[in-house]
C-alpha cells in the first residue's frame, strides 16, 4: 500500500473524526488531578468516544487492551491504564487516543501536568507541543516530508531535549497506520513530496534526558532508559493547497485559526 490521497468525502469524514477526538481530549483533560487512576482516564475517554457512536481505534489494536494510552512521567507512550496506577501531584501524563467515525480514523495525543509540576517539566510539555506546530508549519504541498521531521528535531534539540527514534508519526485514513512513516528527526534525504489530500498523524515524542528507550515486559509500555520524563503531542493533519488543516484540534487551540 502506498500513500493515499483522500477524496473530499473522505476528508469530511476525517474532519468529523478529528472534531470528535478534540472533544474526547478536552473531556479527559478536565478530570486530570492527583488521586485519579490511569484507568479512570481510559474509562472517561472510552465513554466520550462511544457517546458519539464512534469506535475507540486502539482497543484490541495488535492486542492493545484499552481505548486510551496513558503514559506517566518516564513512560514515553503506550502506557496501559490500571486502576492501581494513581496520579500524584508533580506527575506529567500523556494521553493518546484514536476514534473511528464511519470507517475513518483520527489520532491525537496531549500531555498534561498533574497539579503543580516543576518548571522544567512545564517546559518539556510546552516545547513538545510547540515542536508539533513547528513541524506543521512545514506541512505544505510542495514541501518534502522530512522538512516536517527536521523542524521538529531542530526545535526540540535547541532546548536540550532529545527526540525518540524508534517511534514515528504516520499516514492515517481508513486505517490507523498508513504510509508514510514520519520520523521526528531528519533522516538522510528529503522524503516524499507532500500533496494536497494527504492526511498525516504528526506526533513528536520528546525526552527531557537521553533519547534511548526500553519496552517493558508487558510488551507495550515504552519508557526512557534514563528514567527522565517524556512528553508526547499529536494531531491528525490534512495537507491542502494552502495552510495545513489540523483536524483533531478545537479552533480555540489552533494557532492557524487565531486572529
Ligand atoms: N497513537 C499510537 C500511534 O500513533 C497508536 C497507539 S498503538 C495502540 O501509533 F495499540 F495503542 F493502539
Ligand atoms: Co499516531
Amino acid at each position: 500500500m502506498s500513500v493515499t490521497i483522500k477524496s473530499e468525502h473522505e476528508i469530511e469524514l476525517m474532519r468529523e473524526a478529528g472534531r470528535i477526538l478534540a472533544i474526547v481530549h478536552e473531556e479527559m483533560g478536565k478530570i486530570i488531578r492527583p488521586g485519579i487512576s490511569t484507568l479512570d482516564i481510559n474509562r472517561k475517554g472510552e465513554e466520550v468516544i462511544r457517546s458519539f457512536g464512534c469506535i475507540p481505534s486502539f482497543l484490541n489494536y495488535n492486542g492493545y487492551p484499552a481505548s486510551v494510552c496513558v503514559s506517566v512521567n518516564d513512560e514515553v507512550v503506550h502506557g496501559i491504564p490500571r486502576k492501581d496506577r494513581i496520579l500524584q501531584e508533580g506527575d506529567i501524563v500523556s494521553l493518546d487516543a484514536g476514534v473511528i467515525y464511519k470507517g475513518y480514523h483520527s489520532d491525537a495525543a496531549r500531555t498534561h501536568a498533574v497539579g503543580q509540576i516543576d518548571e522544567e517539566d512545564e517546559k518539556l510539555i510546552e516545547v513538545t507541543r510547540q515542536s508539533f506546530f513547528e513541524g506543521v508549519k512545514m506541512a505544505k504541498a510542495g514541501n518534502h516530508l522530512f522538512d516536517i521531521s527536521k523542524a521538529i528535531q531542530d526545535y526540540a534539540e535547541s532546548f536540550g531535549f532529545s527526540v525518540v527514534r524508534e517511534m514515528v508519526g504516520h499516514g492515517i485514513g481508513s486505517k490507523l497506520h498508513e504510509e508514510p512513516q514520519i520520523p521526528n528527526f531528519k533522516p538522510i534525504g528529503r522524503g516524499m513530496k507532500l500533496r494536497p489530500g494527504m492526511t498525516l498523524a504528526i506526533e513528536p515524542m520528546i525526552n527531557k534526558g537521553k533519547k534511548e528507550i526500553w519496552i517493558l515486559d508487558d510488551d507495550w509500555t515504552c519508557v526512557t532508559r534514563d528514567s527522565q520524563y517524556s512528553a508526547h503531542y499529536e494531531n491528525t493533519v490534512l495537507i491542502t493547497e494552502g495552510e495545513p488543516e489540523i483536524l483533531s484540534l478545537a479552533d480555540k487551540d489552533n494557532p492557524f485559526k487565531q486572529q
